[in-house]
């Protein structure tokens, strides 16, 4: 099993969940939002080795050609991209080559290498505002900032190539909020620079290497006027992949999937829960809206639990629980631990 960001928030979470359920895992990321020492953080608590670890740019499809000759893939999970909604209003010119070219880019590797079966990381954001109450996959895509564009491009282009070539099985995964941390305190979520997303940006405030959190508008129609929001635990989400790969054959082409709790919480009721879970103040400041932001986003996950039996099994308490443990056993997040070689091309 080829994992692209096999580095990442999603990615080390979803190795651990391999690795614990007997696959082979290969990895490739650049390490743009994450550091090598996370893999050898994955084997601790799987017991097992990752297959490789290839440090490179998922655009680069010589480098990603040279994966595939050296490795028997068979099916491929990609998680590599720029996922922060705000950046992008920001930067959408590296968001449509990262998000769109990437995925271009491991499509002609997966094609020159007979690999046809693929689970594509999509999100919510692409449903845009669809306004309130739970979204299933029927609803319009209208995205409203470049990551969320970017991603419902991508949905787009494996649409038609499995449209035309039947080889190919996709299984798309339109995340929602994708959250928390492993159990053990080892793997978490832990941006690169100050977080974009709330819950690492909640528990640096917390732990207080942040000393306030922005909340960003309290004038939407929502309860409480702050933008509402469906957390998934990222070990549900996780779970979630490794079974998508066991129905690859139910039907050919590509089918689409809501992964989320199926309930919103506010900006105010995750502070609270926070700080519930922590025993710490979260000071915080309501300020002006985030461009590209909607005030609500709620999964209709029925869909994944008719077809593949598969429910969330964790609340928000658990993940403010297991997001507050990684915050404590890493105050400054992975920096400091022993770096491992990856293998260079
Ligand atoms: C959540 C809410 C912010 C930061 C994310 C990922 C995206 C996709 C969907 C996977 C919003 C508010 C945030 C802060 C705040 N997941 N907020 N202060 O934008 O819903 O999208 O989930 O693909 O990858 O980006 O998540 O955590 O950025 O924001 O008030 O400092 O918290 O306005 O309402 P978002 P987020």
């Amino acid at each position: 099993m080829l994992v692209t960001g096999g580095a990442g928030f999603i990615g080390s979470h979803l190795c651990v969940e391999l690795l614990d359920h007997g696959y082979e895992v290969i990895v490739v990321d650049d390490y743009s939002n994450s550091t090598p020492q996370v893999l050898p953080r994955v084997e601790r608590i799987a017991g097992r080795f990752v297959g490789a670890v290839y440090e490179l740019d998922i655009r680069d499809r010589r480098a990603l050609s040279a994966v595939f000759d050296r490795h028997a893939v068979d099916a491929v999970v990609h998680c590599a991209g720029l996922k922060a909604v705000g950046p992008s209003t920001r930067m959408p010119v590296e968001y449509y080559d990262t998000n769109v070219g990437g995925l271009t880019a491991l499509l002609r590797s997966m094609h020159d290498h007979g690999v046809h079966q693929l689970v594509y990381s999509s999100t919510c954001s692409i449903y845009g505002d669809a306004g309130r109450g739970p979204l299933d996959e029927d609803t319009p895509a209208q995205p409203t900032n470049p990551y969320a564009a970017s991603k419902w491009l991508g949905e787009q282009i494996l649409a038609d190539v499995c449209l035309r070539r039947h080889e190919y099985a996709v299984l798309c995964l339109r995340y929602f909020n994708p959250v928390g941390a492993h159990p053990s305190g080892l793997l978490g979520e832990d941006p690169a620079g100050d977080p974009d997303n709330l819950m690492p940006y909640v528990a640096q405030v917390a732990i207080g290497r942040q000393e306030r959190l922005r909340v960003f508008g309290g004038d939407y129609p929502t309860g409480d006027g702050t933008a509402v929001r469906d957390y998934l635990h990222v070990m549900d989400a996780v779970e979630a992949h490794r079974i998508a790969l066991d129905h690859f054959a139910d039907a050919p082409g590509m089918r689409v999937y809501n992964l989320g709790v199926g309930r919103g919480r506010s900006v105010l009721e995750v502070v609270a829960a926070f700080s519930e879970a922590s025993g710490r103040t979260i000071p915080y400041d309501i300020v002006p809206r985030r461009p590209g932001d909607v005030a609500e986003l709620v999964a209709d996950a029925s869909a994944v639990a008719f077809d593949w039996g598969w429910r969330p099994r964790r609340d928000l308490a658990d993940v403010c629980r297991d997001a507050w443990r990684f915050q404590q056993v890493n105050p400054h997040g992975y920096a400091g631990a022993a770096r491992r070689p990856t293998q260079k091309h």
